[in-house]
């Protein structure tokens, strides 16, 4: 009996990037912070993460300060082409990218036609080879102008959002069937305003909570310009998603769950309802609720230390069906330089969304994270994300087995079991 599981027609499937992580000569508010902060890093690796089981082979990479200054990065910049033609031949038939705010308007209301040329070839080269793009217009990064400005707790912010969105949709936004306003605004508030961990790195309550209600309205304004310039534009964010588990049904893990789910799942998508087109779904992680801990069974870890657990994506997608939109999932993927886990986690994660669709879930596309191996954010080059392997030093490119297995399924539309 044949077990192929069909993914409905004219599904998405690719990878995604983001500029900073890939490009390389980028010049925004994380260029000179990482090389202030690179040495400190490198120290604190070995307090977070020699406890996994893998850190005798990543230690040396981690300890280096050179790891976590993103400097040519990929140099995607330049290589796109070389990039995209490799996508298409893993049969990707989408692509996730960001496009860069700070080359775009390197001063306030001074936009670059050169850079905005050079986002037209990369849409071109996408076209080019039947790939549809999904483009982020914000992946964390900010102009340097807008960081000494406050950044995203400046009382400016969304309407530098909304004049930078109008620009692209002016100039680029034919060549735009998706949008991604911003990527994982929550995520973002908490490390670099709560957690202090990124850049400004500040630990205050009330600037976390205005970033939140920036990014908001940010989101807000910008959906309308863009709405208004590109009618047929299909306009979203990329939302982090955690599945809140209870470690046993208790009515303390019941509320816990409820309120967790409710906080960090819920709340941003709740007042952006109205304003959005699909959900963009980024997923990565289940958290086990026992009594107000985290325990998860963590059986296998990841190289960044984090649960091996394909299926949570599942429950994810189940908990999107109450908004009644399109889901495309925007990051699924895992930090892995041997490619084993990797190997067994896309077939285990497809299966599981496969269920999803199954059971109701409007699912359109996977976008798997990444295409390349990137400079993973505040942890630098040694964090494997990638399709893709880079050899940082030559900048050739590999295809990993995870890759090609991946793309039988890109082909086939199925997966054959
Ligand atoms: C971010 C990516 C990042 C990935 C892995 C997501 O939170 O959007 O930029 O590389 O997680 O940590």
């Amino acid at each position: 009996m044949s077990t192929d599981r069909r993914f409905p027609k004219g599904f998405f499937w690719g990878a995604g990037t983001s500029s900073h992580q890939v490009e390389g000569y980028t010049r925004n508010d994380w260029t000179s912070w990482e090389k202030q902060t690179a040495q400190e890093r490198a120290q604190e690796s070995a307090a977070r993460f020699s406890h996994i089981p893998q850190w005798s082979r990543l230690k040396k990479e981690a300890s280096d300060p050179q790891n976590y200054i993103s400097n040519a990065a990929c140099d995607h910049y330049h290589r796109f082409e070389e990039d995209f033609d490799i996508a298409r031949s893993l049969h990707h038939n989408a692509h996730r990218f960001s496009i860069e705010w700070s080359r775009i308007e390197p001063q306030e209301g001074m936009f670059s036609e050169t850079e905005i040329e050079h986002y037209r070839q990369v849409l071109c080269a996408l076209k080019q080879r039947g790939i549809t793009p999904f483009v982020t217009l914000w992946h964390f990064t900010l102009p340097v102008w807008l960081a000494n400005e406050g950044g995203i707790s400046s009382h400016r912010f969304p309407s530098c959002f909304k004049q930078y969105s109008e620009k692209i949709a002016q100039t680029l936004g034919k060549e735009i069937p998706f949008w991604i306003t911003l990527n994982e605004p929550d995520v973002y508030a908490s490390y670099a305003y709560r957690k202090g961990e990124w850049p400004p790195q500040k630990k205050d309550i009330f600037s976390y909570l205005r970033v939140i209600r920036n990014l908001i309205e940010a989101h807000k304004k910008s959906y309308a310009i863009i709405k208004r310039l590109v009618p047929d534009a299909q306009i979203g964010i990329a939302k982090h998603q955690v599945a809140f588990e209870m470690a046993c049904d208790t009515s303390i893990n019941r509320i816990l769950k409820a309120v967790a789910h409710y906080l960090w799942n819920r709340w941003f998508l709740d007042r952006i309802r109205n304003h959005q087109d699909f959900i963009g779904l980024n997923h990565y992680n289940r958290n086990v609720i026992d009594n107000g801990l985290g325990k998860n069974p963590n059986e296998r870890v990841t190289d960044f230390g984090w649960e091996f657990y394909p299926e949570s994506i599942y429950q994810a997608l189940i908990e999107l069906k109450p908004y009644k939109k399109p889901i495309y999932i925007t990051e699924n993927g895992l930090a892995d330089a041997s490619d084993t886990l990797r190997q067994e986690f896309i077939p285990r994660a497809l299966t599981a969304i496969h269920k999803a669709i199954t059971d109701g879930a409007d699912v359109r596309g996977y976008l798997h994270w990444s295409l390349l191996d990137n400079s993973e954010l505040a942890r630098g080059f040694y964090l494997r994300f990638g399709l893709v392997e880079i050899d940082y030093a030559t900048k050739k490119r590999t295809v990993r087995q995870s890759a090609l297995d991946y793309a039988q399924v890109c082909k086939n539309n199925a997966l054959t079991m």
